[in-house]
């Protein structure tokens, strides 16, 4: 199923201050693996502030499919009656993942140790990504994959009947990849072995540890060296969705750019994996408090007090703090549009496999609201304007791609002209009440039907 098939057009403008508090849903990630974990259980898990965004609903259906009962009981209140390793079903029909590069890859490395064939599709977005990165790591384990040109879906994936351990160094800095190669190492007998050089999000791993799998992670020269016992007997657990902040971002980086605003932020997580983009805005001067420091669901929290930051200076973010905040570039290369002086964005192709194209799509977008931008393949140079100066007055195309649809009608919220995009309908699939809690704000948000 898709949930764009009709486009709808949004506006952004100026408003008054953001102000009040601004509760983001449950972390994209986490609820992902919180079904996914669920399902390779034996017995009832409980979750709590899953995000129901369309990627999140479209995995729990796959669980479904693949023979977890999944069920709601209320606003975020979920359970997995889990089949136990190596107990799924083989689905009757084609398993359609949405716009979800995490959904499809992470449940591709579920399949793929066990005996039984398992068709994927998704949205026009995901049909044209990657898969050849999972789908080569899981052809260790014995996995067999066809799919188009490129590696691309739809594909069918055939787990493996007698499934070999693993050890696999990760060519790219992709949690996906990681956890997809863990969740495949769950059904193979002995030991399986990830090694990452960069740290990427540790959501698999922590959770694989609440869940009773024996799992060590050793630092290393080589990297993090993540090893992980196979056919465990998982235990279900209750799990505690902490907020995302990946979307948290969005509230935060809007309060920085817009003037007077004064935003709380309640429960944004502090993970050391998750946390490049607060990292990099508090060098950037940005004003950001970060109060009752905290453990929610077993991930280190904060609330956040932001304020409207009109000194905040470009800088070059590092480039080994990429993974820690993949998602948050394109926000990031909004605030820099209005912040002085350049910021340099370095080793952040990755971005160019994401949903969209996010270099190109941010690129072409600031540049219609009349921003200086330079680009590589592998770069990102945004020429900051200072507080309240971005022209805007564009309408900027999102290529299906929730974070640059939310990325520019921030910058609306800021520009001197109001920004549009060409459709708003992406952004279901990470934060459905993206609109209503901006409007709380004091933000104007126009849906434009023409
Ligand atoms: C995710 C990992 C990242 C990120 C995505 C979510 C995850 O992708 O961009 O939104 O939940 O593992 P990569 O692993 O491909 O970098």
């Amino acid at each position: 199923m898709s949930a764009h098939e009709i486009a709808q057009p949004m506006t952004a403008r100026k408003a008054g201050a953001l102000t009040g508090r601004a509760e983001v849903p449950g972390d994209k990630s986490i609820s992902h693996r919180a079904l996914i974990f669920g399902a390779m259980a034996v017995g009832e898990t409980r979750i709590t502030g899953l995000l129901e965004g369309q990627d999140v609903l479209d995995t729990a259906r796959a669980m479904q499919a693949f023979g977890a009962v999944v069920t709601q009981h209320g606003a975020g209140s979920w359970s997995v009656n889990g089949v136990g390793v190596g107990g799924f079903t083989e689905p009757a029909d084609v398993i359609d993942c949405g716009n979800s590069g995490t959904g499809v890859r992470l449940i591709m490395g579920t399949m793929a140790t066990t005996p039984m064939t398992a068709t994927f599709t998704g949205d026009a977005s995901l049909r044209k990504r990657p898969m050849g990165r999972v789908t080569e790591p899981l052809s260790l384990f014995g996995t067999m994959a066809f799919g188009r040109q490129g590696g691309r879906l739809p594909m069918t994936v055939v787990g493996a009947a007698n499934p070999v351990p693993v050890r696999y160094a990760l060519p790219v800095a992709s949690a996906q990849v990681k956890s997809a190669v863990l969740l495949a190492g769950l059904n193979a007998p002995g030991q399986t072995v990830v090694i990452e050089r960069e740290p990427t999000r540790d959501h698999s791993e922590r959770m694989l540890l609440g869940f009773g799998a024996a799992l060590t992670v050793e630092k290393t020269s080589a990297g993090n060296v993540i090893t992980l016992t196979g056919q465990p007997e998982l235990r279900p657990q209750n799990v505690a969705v902490p907020r995302d902040p990946s979307s948290a971002a969005f509230p935060v980086c809007a309060a920085l750019i817009v003037e007077n605003s004064d935003v709380f932020v309640p429960g944004v997580s502090q993970n050391l994996t998750r946390n490049g983009l607060y990292l990099t805005l508090v060098e950037m001067g940005a004003d950001i408090e970060f109060q009752n420091p905290r453990t929610e669901g077993g991930e280190p929290v904060a609330d956040l007090r932001v304020r409207f930051s009109g000194n905040m200076q470009g800088i070059e973010v590092p480039p080994e703090r990429a993974p820690s905040m993949i998602d948050e570039y394109p926000i990031l290369s909004v605030v820099a549009a209005c912040a002085t002086g350049r910021t340099v964005m370095r080793g952040v192709k990755e971005l160019r496999v994401k949903e969209s194209d996010r270099i190109d799509a941010m690129a072409r977008g600031l540049e219609a609201c009349g921003v200086r931008i330079e680009e590589d393949e592998d770069t990102l140079i945004v020429h900051g304007m200072g507080a309240g100066q971005v022209p805007g007055g564009a309408t900027c195309a999102v290529h299906l791609d929730h974070r640059i649809a939310m990325s520019f009608l921030v910058l609306g919220m800021a520009a001197k002209k109001p920004v549009s995009i060409d459709d708003a309908s992406p952004i279901v699939t990470s934060f459905p009440i993206f609109e209503g809690l901006m409007k709380g704000l004091g933000a104007s948000l126009s849906r434009d039907n023409h």
